[in-house]
Order: structure tokens, then C-alpha cells, then sequence
């Protein structure tokens, strides 16, 4: 059955977080394992896939767009299909399952987050059979590692260590959509982080909804801190990891920055809010003064470290003082990077069962307030990077200008510089060189490259 999508095509459109990026990289690799070819434009695709995402409305409100207006675009000439198929997968698939169906009535295929691998089987069966074939389960049955996995880049690889959260936050949704924590056995990320190293990969990224609480459901409790010194010990260039819950980051861990040269000095430590009242409420058992304890002591163990956050503003609640000691916190910390969220909310949550009166505008108006110093904040951040030489793991040539290349610093900061004159604009991605910065912006840095081009990243 290995050809059995033969001379068809299909795309992916993914929604939300790296869990689900790396998940449409498996749904890539499978579906290509069956001879189906991948398109960019859903208009050339006999297959489409959504991956969707509810950890927010505007996800969901997104989905339904999209996929309504499949309607309206024919089938492309020369498909061997009789008609389109349409799956949806992801949260919102696991979340709805049935359910989607009736809203949707012209879907094929329904799949949840536990089941990636039914994909293929389910669309066989909706262009053999017609009609709607939807299947989910509550649990995953294993880690899906044994599936294909067709990479965005060849140099970089997502590497998830745990699946699923037990934390409950009060505003989440994603304990509902991907099940209890699991932890993925250290050796077998050994064996991948080597296997990735072999293929030429240059950055490993650690997935899990909470890296630090890797191990505690595995034998013998290996915990986060030995996942680091294992693939550290792989020999990769660079290692990178999201997302860490500050109730769980040890001081080994923090240790690591110090210690493993190619452990990447940024971290992403989501502090929600600046509140001890609206953090209890969030369930995220921690305080605001242990957040900022665990900020010193991982600037102690590496200083240059760059930090990065999430924050909701508008929790149920949140008054005006609550909102202060986060608009503190934030500027306190001098973050590179704040993803800001409004609060929503999402059906069979705890919160969203609680009294929630504060107007739309005045939350608005406390979220764009925020972002002013979001903005200035990161601005300050990058200053002292101008005039330094950084070395950057290079992406891809600019859409607009193929002499203008991008990439990222060790702080994933995003650098662009330009190639000087006769030098090749192909094939530099995946090559690291060095940039001599000569300005720094809020969002980004830009610089010239440092040194002889022929021999640069080699
Ligand atoms: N597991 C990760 C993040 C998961 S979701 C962690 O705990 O850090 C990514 C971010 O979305 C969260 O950090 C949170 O800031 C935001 N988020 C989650 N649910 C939300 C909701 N109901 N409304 C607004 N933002 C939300
Ligand atoms: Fe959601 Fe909290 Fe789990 Fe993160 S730790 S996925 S915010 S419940
Ligand atoms: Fe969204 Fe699911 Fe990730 S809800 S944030 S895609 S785990």
C-alpha cells in the first residue's frame, strides 16, 4: 500500500503552537511516504489538511474561514480524485471531533492529537468510501516517534521529549486536547539527537508543553537536566527548548547555561502575570517573587541570557493593581521578546466559570500599554549587541533581495545582513558565520558579514 496516494497532491495549513508544527511535519512525512506530493497552494492540492489550534477564539474562528471557503475552489485538472478531500486535525479535531462535521458538512476526515498515524488510512477510506470518517481517542496509545517526519529545514530539528500537560492552568485548554503528560525514554532522544547530528542537523529544539517536568512518569526518574547533558553530549551546534514552567525550573537546569557550550543562552519562561492573587487564580503555583529569584539566579549562571515570556492581560478579575505588577514585572525583567495575549475564554476551563466584568475597552487599553513597553523593552535589549560580531545560524535569502540574508544569534535574535558583492546567494542557509552588527532595532539586528565569504560557515 505504499503508493496507494500516487499522483495525487496535498498541502498542510498549521495553526498554533511548535507541538503542532512538528505534528504536520509527520502528517508531511506520511502522506509523502504514499507517493502523495506535496503543493504550497491549496488550490493545486487534491488533499488538505488543517492543523488546528483552540488555545485561543480567534484560532477556531480562523479554521472555520478557511475551511468554509474550500468550497467555493474546484478540484485542480488532471486529479485522479473524484473530489477534494478535507481533513482536519489538531485540537480542534480532538476537541470537536464529531461535532465538526455537522458545522462542516463538507469534510472528509476527522483525527485528534493522539492519532496522527490514522491519517492516511482515514483519507483512503474517504476517497474509497465517500462520506465522513472521524476518529479519535482519549489517550495516545504510544509517542508517535515512529512515524516519517518530513523537515522544514534540514539543519534544524524539532525533537518533543514530553507529550501532553498535567498542569491545569485555569485558562487552558491544552491539558483537554493532549492528555497527560508522557515522557519520552532518555535514550531514545539520545538516539535521535546523534541520528540528527549524523544528518547534518545543526540545531536541536526540545518540544514539550513543560520541559521541566520531564521523567517523573519513566523509571528511574531521569530528569530535564540529563535530556540537556544527552544531547548536549551529541555534539550538535546548537540546542534550544520551550516551553519551561517556572514552578518547575531547577537549579540544575540553570546550571546547564553555564555549563554546556552549546545550550543556547535564551529562555522562554511564561509568566502569565505579575500578580500573586491572579496567578493563584491561574493555578500556576508559583509567586511573583520566585519568578523573579529564578530570573537572578539564571542571570547569574549566565548573564548575557536573553528572556523571553508570555502574558495575559484581562484575566477574570484582574483589576487595575493586578495589571501594575505585571506592567512592573515586565519592565523589571527588560524581556527580548513578550508574546501578549488577551484573555479568552475557552469552554470547560475553570475559568471560565469566573465572575468576569471588566470591560472590553479597558482591557484593550491595558494590552496596548503593555505592548508600548514590550516594544521599548526589547528595543533596550538589543542595544548592546550594535558594534559586537555575532555568529548566526543562517535561514534564507530575503523575498525581496537575494543578497540579503537572514538568521538567527545565539539569543535568536532574528539577523539580517548582506552578502557582500560576488559573493553566491545560494545554498547559505544552514551555514553559520558571523555578522558584525551595526544596528539594532527593536525586532531584529542588522550587520555585514565578518571575514573572507568563501570560507564563511564552512
Ligand atoms: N505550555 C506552554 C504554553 C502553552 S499555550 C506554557 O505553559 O508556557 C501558549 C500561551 O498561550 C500560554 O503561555 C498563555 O500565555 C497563552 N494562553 C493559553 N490559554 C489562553 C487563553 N485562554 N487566553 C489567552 N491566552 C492563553
Ligand atoms: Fe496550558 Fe499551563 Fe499546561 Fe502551559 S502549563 S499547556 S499554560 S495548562
Ligand atoms: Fe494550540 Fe494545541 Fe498547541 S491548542 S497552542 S496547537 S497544543
Amino acid at each position: 500500500m505504499h503508493d496507494s496516494l500516487m499522483n495525487t497532491t496535498f498541502c498542510v495549513r498549521t495553526f498554533g503552537c511548535q507541538m503542532n508544527k512538528h505534528d504536520s511535519e509527520r502528517v508531511c512525512g506520511m502522506l509523502e511516504a504514499l507517493g502523495s506530493e506535496l503543493v504550497e497552494d491549496i488550490e493545486h492540492a487534491d488533499i488538505v489538511v488543517f492543523m488546528t489550534c483552540c488555545v485561543r477564539e480567534a484560532a477556531d474562528v480562523r479554521l472555520l474561514g478557511q475551511a468554509a471557503s474550500l468550497k467555493n475552489i474546484p478540484l485542480r485538472e488532471g486529479s485522479p480524485l473524484a473530489k477534494r478531500i478535507v481533513a482536519v486535525g489538531g485540537c480542534i479535531g480532538q476537541r470537536d471531533g464529531e461535532k465538526l462535521t455537522k458545522e462542516l458538512p463538507h469534510l472528509d476526515v476527522v483525527f485528534g492529537t493522539h492519532n496522527l498515524a490514522s491519517l492516511p488510512r482515514l483519507v483512503r477510506e474517504a476517497i474509497e468510501q465517500g462520506g465522513h470518517h472521524v476518529e479519535v481517542l482519549d489517550e495516545s496509545l504510544d509517542f508517535p516517534t515512529s512515524l516519517p517526519t518530513a523537515r522544514e529545514h534540514a539543519w534544524a530539528a524539532w525533537l518533543p521529549i514530553t507529550i501532553g500537560c498535567n498542569n491545569f492552568c485555569t485558562y487552558c485548554i491544552v491539558p483537554y486536547v493532549r492528555g497527560r503528560e508522557k515522557s519520552r525514554p532518555l535514550e531514545d532522544i539520545a538516539n535521535e539527537a546523534r541520528g540528527y547530528v549524523l544528518s547534518g542537523v545543526k540545531e536541536i529544539t526540545l518540544l514539550g508543553q513543560n520541559v521541566n517536568s520531564y521523567g517523573r512518569d519513566l523509571y528511574g526518574k531521569p530528569r530535564f537536566a540529563d535530556v540537556l547533558d544527552a544531547v548536549s553530549a551529541s555534539g550538535v551546534e546548537r540546542i534550544r527548548f520551550a516551553t519551561s514552567h517556572p514552578k518547575d525550573l531547577t537549579d540544575e537546569v540553570i546550571a546547564k547555561f553555564a555549563e554546556l557550550p552549546n545550550l543556547m543562552p535564551a529562555l522562554h519562561l511564561p509568566v502569565q502575570s505579575g500578580s500573586n492573587r491572579i496567578l493563584a487564580a491561574m493555578n500556576r503555583r508559583y509567586t511573583r517573587e520566585h519568578y523573579l529569584e529564578l530570573v537572578r539566579k539564571v542571570r547569574e549562571a549566565c548573564p548575557d541570557i536573553a528572556l523571553s515570556t508570555d502574558i495575559i492581560v484581562g484575566f477574570p478579575g484582574e483589576t487595575e493593581e493586578d495589571f501594575q505588577q505585571t506592567y512592573d514585572l515586565v519592565r523589571e525583567v527588560g524581556y527580548h521578546q513578550v508574546f501578549t495575549f488577551i484573555y479568552s475564554k475557552r469552554e470547560g476551563t475553570p475559568a471560565a466559570e469566573m465572575p468576569d466584568d471588566t470591560p472590553r475597552e479597558v482591557i484593550q487599553e491595558r494590552f496596548d500599554r503593555l505592548v508600548d513597553l514590550v516594544q521599548e523593552g526589547a528595543w533596550q535589549a538589543n542595544q548592546p549587541d550594535a558594534g559586537t560580531i555575532v555568529p548566526v545560524l543562517v535561514e534564507g535569502a530575503s523575498k525581496r533581495d537575494e543578497h540579503v540574508l537572514s538568521g538567527r544569534s545565539p539569543k535568536n535574535q532574528t539577523v539580517h545582513f548582506r552578502l557582500p558583492d560576488g559573493a553566491g546567494a545560494d545554498d547559505w542557509s544552514g551555514r553559520t558565520v558571523n555578522v558584525r552588527v551595526t544596528e539594532a532595532k527593536t525586532w531584529y539586528l542588522s550587520g555585514e558579514l565578518e571575514g573572507d565569504p568563501s570560507e564563511a560557515g564552512r
